[in-house]
């Protein structure tokens, strides 16, 4: 089939190659041209400016030239298209709402294009985006607008998390199409043939609302049970000294019923859509006088998460931010990626940069050159007093305390590290619990802060 995608970021650039790899023709369209020449060159450096994601250069040095295209000039690529992708941000509004902006401009710009095709073959306009729950007649009635003929609009919501999208995009758990028509549902089915009647990819048909729905209440759902555990478990164990925040999450998810995954406590969950989708979700629950109450309990508990150890560290560890020089090991918002949208770090720099530090050392093994990006001291002034490092080790030389804010697997067990490069008094505060043999570390006097856990310092 030949598929066109609009947008090559995360969602896009990972839907196309992985379509490609399928053997659909597909033309990947963006219109930062920047991004179109780095994909053009096949070359993983140049890719992974924009995107990082295991295994994705790989398919695309593969797939480009021949069955992988890329291209700023939608008009150019759009005869005897079957579907068109819509792969677009839909960042929030400072009222929660979502920002279509970029939504509709690429509608209207595909629907300008499509009013003129010679081919009149029925095409779907397939949202991947997340959007608003109905968005899909507003894709519609643009499409119209412009007087479109022979299409349909879907919903197709994606699930991906960033760091394994290849793999879930090659196999998902699921495929959610949402459709008002038998022959836009085949069309679909002809994409996705290879995951029809697949024995583990439940493949569901239903209206484009369910579609849009089911991507909402999935996202809030995982964060209210991360929240949960953060909010509610973890507490306990910082509570109580004898409540062992590792065994009681044993304990719990032995329950088939209760997922391990969530489970593992931490200093809140970051990544472009968590806090995006469910600041969405409750604007159009309250547009509908639905009580929003538990959304905006996980909501705050996941933001005051990303920076409750910095508190606890002046209330519990009696730790003195001012003029202290602070490591930040972890700068994107988890393990495998170079995204920092919306990643715990930075709130974790803001506040420490609050309470008076006089310099940050930042390290990420990724995400070092976005880091410089998102602190631009252009910014905030303030931003000048980060140092970026090579190395966790450098990073922390020379440093009174550090915070751990990423689940980077060099981070576990990094004890050892730190007892050789730094000296007590030190304060450690673990927002990812990555140091198991800490009652090492405080047997020699180094103060250990962990998500989950009561504050062990000497006395
Ligand atoms: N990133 C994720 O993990 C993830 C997971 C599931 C769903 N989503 C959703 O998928 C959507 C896309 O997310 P993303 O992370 O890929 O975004 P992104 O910001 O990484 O990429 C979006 C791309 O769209 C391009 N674009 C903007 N306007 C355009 C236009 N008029 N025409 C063509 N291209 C245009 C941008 O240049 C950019 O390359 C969002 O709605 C997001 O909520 C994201």
């Amino acid at each position: 089939m030949k598929l066109v995608v609009a947008g090559t970021g995360y969602v896009g650039l990972v839907q196309a190659a992985v379509c490609s790899e399928y053997g659909h023709e597909v033309y990947a369209y963006d219109v930062d041209q920047s991004k179109i020449d780095a994909f053009s060159t096949g070359r993983a450096d140049e890719i992974e400016k924009f995107v990082m994601e295991p295994g994705l250069s790989n398919i695309i040095r593969e797939t480009h030239g021949k069955s992988l295209f890329f291209s700023c000039d939608l008009k150019s690529i759009i005869e005897g298209t079957d579907a068109i992708f819509l792969c677009l941000p839909t960042p929030s509004n400072l009222d929660g709402s979502t920002n279509l902006t970029y939504f509709d401009s690429a509608a209207g710009q595909i629907a300008e294009i499509l009013a003129k095709r010679k081919d009149k073959r029925r095409i779907v306009l397939v949202s991947k985006s997340t959007v608003p729950i109905e968005t899909v007649r507003r894709l519609e009635n643009i499409m119209k607008k412009h007087g479109v003929e022979n299409f349909g609009v879907a919903s197709n919501p994606e699930f991906l998390a960033e760091g394994t999208a290849v793999n879930q995009a090659r196999r998902p758990d699921r495929v959610v199409v949402g459709c008002d028509h038998e022959e836009d549902f085949k069309i679909l089915r002809r994409v996705y043939s290879q995951f029809i009647h697949h024995v583990r990819i439940k493949y569901i048909e239903t209206t484009p609302e369910t579609a849009e729905a089911i991507k909402y209440v999935a996202n809030t759902m995982l964060l209210t049970y991360i929240s949960f555990w953060n909010g509610v478990g973890a507490k306990l164990g910082e509570k109580i000294s004898n409540v062992n925040i590792d065994d009681l999450r044993l304990g719990v998810t032995a329950d088939d019923r209760i997922s391990t995954w969530g489970s593992f406590v931490s200093n809140g969950a970051g990544g472009s859509c968590f806090g995006k989708d469910i600041a969405s979700l409750i604007y159009q629950l309250r547009r509908l006088n639905v009580s929003t109450k538990m959304l905006e309990a996980s909501y705050e508990v996941n933001e005051y998460q990303k920076v409750y150890l910095v508190d606890r560290a002046i209330n519990e560890a009696r730790f003195k931010f001012n003029n202290k020089t602070v490591a930040v090991l972890g700068l994107a918002f988890k393990k495998h990626t170079n995204d920092m949208r919306d990643a715990s770090s930075i709130k974790v720099v803001e506040a420490l940069l609050g309470k008076g530090v006089s310099q940050i050392n930042a390290y990420d093994p990724l995400a070092n050159a976005t880091a410089r990006q998102e602190f631009d001291p252009s910014k905030n002034i303030l931003f000048e007093k980060i140092k970026y490092f090579d190395s966790a080790k450098e990073a922390i030389q020379g440093t009174q305390a550090l915070f751990i804010s990423s689940d980077c697997e060099e981070f576990r067990g990094f004890s050892r590290t730190i007892e050789d490069t730094v000296k007590p008094p030190y304060l450690i505060m673990d927002g990812r619990r990555m140091i198991p043999d800490y009652n090492e570390l405080v047997s020699k006097n180094y103060g250990y802060l962990a998500v989950g856990s009561v504050v062990r310092c000497p006395a």
